[in-house]
C-alpha cells in the first residue's frame, strides 16, 4: 500500500517539486522519514501523530515509512507537515484524483494549519511542474495570489484538508483581491530638500544609469534625508519584479497579512553593527540577507565608517556580480543582489573635518585610519563620489516654507529617470545589460566611444587623478548616462567633465 502526495522544497529562493511517498509495512509500530529531510521535517512525526488523532483520525498501528523524492536533494521546512499527514490519512482509503494538486502547510498539535515561509517560490515551481491546484495555509493565500494561473484552496484545519482528499467535501476557491497600490503618498519628496542641487544632480545621474553613489559630508547636511528619497525616483516595479521580490520576502518570512505583496522598490538601511550573515545572507537554513532584501531597490549604508571592515569587504563580490553564492553541505544556494548602492559617510570620525564653524578633534593617525577604511576597494567600486556641503545660508531661509515648487521634486526626477532608462533599454535590447551602470568591457567599447577632445580630457585626467583602469571605465559609463540625460547620442566633453567630477578624490576637493 503506497500513497503519493505532491509538494515542494526550497533552495535559497527557488522551489523544487517533491513527492511524498508513504508506505505501510507490517512489523513493529514506527514512523520513519527518509530522503534527506532536515530536522524540522523529522520533527513532523511528533506533530503529525497527535494532530491526526485530535482530528478524530487514527494513526496506523504498523510501521509507517515516508520517502521524499527525489531522495538526493536536501529538503527543509515545516510545510512538509501537511503533505506527510495527508499521505498517512490516505493510506487504505479511497481518495480523489490528486495528480495536479499539491499541498503545503505546517500542522499544529490540534490540527490547525499555520502559515509557512517561502509559499510563493514553492507555488511558482509547482505551477511550472504542471500543478493546477494548491492547498495551502489561509495565511499564505494573499501572497501567492499574485500568481494568476493556479487555483488556491486555503485551509485552516487539517480536518478540512483530510475531508477534501477523501472526497467528503470540496474546498472553496480563494478569491483574488486586486493588488492594491500603496505607492502613493509616502510623505517624503525631494522637493522637501532645500538646496543641495549638485547632490540631487548626482543622485539623478545615479538613478538614471543605475550607478552606486557615495555621499560624504558633515553631519546634519541632509545625506540620510536624500538617500531615503531615492527609491521614489526609480521606475515603478514591473509585475515580474514584484513576483521576484515578494518571493525573497516570503523566504525571509517578512510578509504580513497587511502587506502580503511587495509593491514598492525596496529601501533597506541596515544598522552598522549588522553581521556578515545579516548582510550577505546565510545560516543553517540559508535566509536572504539585507543585500537580497534590497534586490532591485536601494541598499543604503548610513555612516559607512562605523561598519565592520570585514563586513564591508564581504559585500564587494556580491555587489559586483549581482548574486550571492552560499555553500551548504550538499548544494550551493544562490540569492540575488542587484541593488543600487547608496552610501553616506562623515568626512572623519568626529564629523567636523569639513565644517569651518567647528573644530575637528581627530588625530592625524585617526584621520588616516578612517580614510583607509572608508575609501578602500569597496568604495572604489561605487561609481559616484560626491561631497555634500552644509545648506547655504540663502537657501536656509527657505527651509520650512510651504512653497515646494522651487526645488526639483520626486515626480520630476522620476520622470527624467524613467525616460533615460527607457532610452537605455531600447539601445541595449538583446544585450546582457540594460543600463549604463552595468556595461561590461565590450559594452563600453561599443557604446561609449569618445571624440578627440573628450579623449584628450580623459588622458589628462588619467594622469592627474591617478585613475585606475576601473576608475577609467567608471567615468566612461557615467559619461554615457550624463549624455543620455541630455538625450545626446554622442558623449561630449562636457559630459566627460561632469563624470570626472564624480571621481575626484573627496579629500582633495
Ligand atoms: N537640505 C535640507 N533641506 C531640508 N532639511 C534638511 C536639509 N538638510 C538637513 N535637513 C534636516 O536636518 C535633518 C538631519 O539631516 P540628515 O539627513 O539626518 O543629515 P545627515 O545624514 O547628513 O547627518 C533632516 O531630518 C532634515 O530635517
Ligand atoms: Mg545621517
Amino acid at each position: 500500500m503506497l500513497t503519493k502526495v505532491r509538494t515542494a522544497t526550497l533552495s535559497g529562493i527557488e522551489g523544487y517539486p517533491v513527492t511524498v511517498e508513504t508506505d505501510l509495512h507490517s512489523g513493529l509500530p514506527g514512523f520513519h522519514i527518509v530522503g534527506l529531510a532536515d530536522t524540522t521535517i523529522k520533527e513532523a512525526s511528533k506533530r503529525i501523530k497527535p494532530a491526526i488523532q485530535n482530528c478524530g483520525g487514527t494513526f496506523p498501528g504498523e510501521k509507517v515509512t515516508v520517502n521524499l523524492v527525489p531522495a538526493g536533494r536536501p529538503k527543509e521546512g515545516s510545510h512538509f507537515d501537511l503533505p506527510i499527514a495527508l499521505g498517512i490519512i490516505m493510506l487504505g482509503s479511497e481518495v480523489i484524483e490528486l495528480e495536479d494538486t499539491a499541498f503545503i502547510g505546517e500542522v499544529s498539535l490540534d490540527g490547525t494549519i499555520n502559515g509557512v515561509r517561502g509559499a510563493l517560490p514553492l507555488a511558482i515551481c509547482l505551477r511550472q511542474a504542471g500543478i493546477r491546484n494548491l492547498v495551502l495555509p489561509l495565511e499564505n493565500a494573499a501572497e501567492v495570489s499574485i500568481l494568476e494561473d493556479i487555483n488556491l484552496l486555503p485551509v485552516a484545519h487539517l480536518r478540512d484538508a483530510a475531508e477534501y482528499v477523501l472526497g467528503i467535501r470540496k474546498l472553496p476557491l480563494y478569491i483574488r483581491k486586486e493588488i492594491e497600490r500603496e505607492n502613493e503618498e509616502s510623505g517624503v519628496d525631494f522637493a522637501q530638500v532645500v538646496g543641495q542641487e549638485s547632490v540631487k544632480r548626482a543622485i539623478l545621474v545615479g538613478a538614471a544609469g543605475n550607478h552606486g553613489i557615495l555621499m560624504m559630508g558633515s553631519p546634519g547636511c541632509g545625506k540620510t534625508m536624500m538617500a531615503k528619497r531615492i527609491p521614489g525616483i526609480l521606475p515603478e516595479l514591473t509585475y515580474e519584479e514584484k513576483v521576484e521580490i515578494t518571493g525573497i520576502y516570503s523566504v525571509a518570512g517578512l510578509l504580513s497579512p497587511e502587506h502580503p505583496i511587495v509593491n514598492q522598490r525596496p529601501f533597506r538601511s541596515p544598522h552598522h553593527n549588522i553581521t556578515q550573515t545579516g548582510l550577505i545572507g546565510g545560516g543553517v537554513r540559508p535566509r536572504p540577507g539585507e543585500l537580497s532584501l534590497a534586490h532591485r531597490g536601494v541598499l543604503f549604508l548610513d555612516e559607512l565608517g562605523e561598519f565592520d571592515a570585514r563586513v564591508i569587504d564581504a559585500m564587494r563580490q556580491p555587489v559586483e556580480e549581482g548574486i550571492i553564492r552560499i555553500n551548504r553541505n550538499l548544494e550551493e544556494v544562490i540569492f540575488p543582489s542587484k541593488v543600487m548602492m547608496v552610501i553616506a559617510a562623515n568626512p572623519c570620525k568626529c564629523g567636523n573635518l569639513w565644517d569651518s564653524r567647528k573644530i575637528c578633534t581627530c588625530s592625524a593617525h585617526q584621520l588616516e585610519g578612517y580614510r583607509r577604511k572608508l575609501m578602500g576597494p569597496f568604495a572604489d567600486r561605487v561609481d559616484i563620489h560626491i561631497k555634500v556641503n552644509p545648506v547655504e545660508k540663502d537657501n536656509l531661509m527657505q527651509y520650512g516654507e510651504t512653497q515646494l515648487t522651487k526645488w526639483m521634486s520626486t515626480a520630476e526626477m522620476r520622470e527624467i529617470v524613467c525616460r533615460t532608462r527607457a532610452l537605455q533599454a531600447e539601445r541595449y535590447r538583446g544585450e546582457a545589460f540594460c543600463c549604463n551602470g552595468q556595461l561590461d568591457e565590450k559594452g563600453i567599447r561599443n557604446y561609449c566611444s569618445l571624440g578627440r577632445e573628450s579623449k584628450e580630457l580623459m588622458m589628462a585626467s588619467y594622469e592627474r587623478l591617478g585613475l585606475s583602469m576601473r576608475g577609467y571605465s567608471k567615468i566612461l559609463r557615467m559619461a554615457r548616462t550624463i549624455a543620455d540625460l541630455s538625450e545626446s547620442d554622442r558623449i561630449e566633453t562636457e559630459h566627460v567633465a561632469e563624470a570626472l567630477m564624480y571621481r575626484i578624490d573627496l579629500e582633495t576637493k
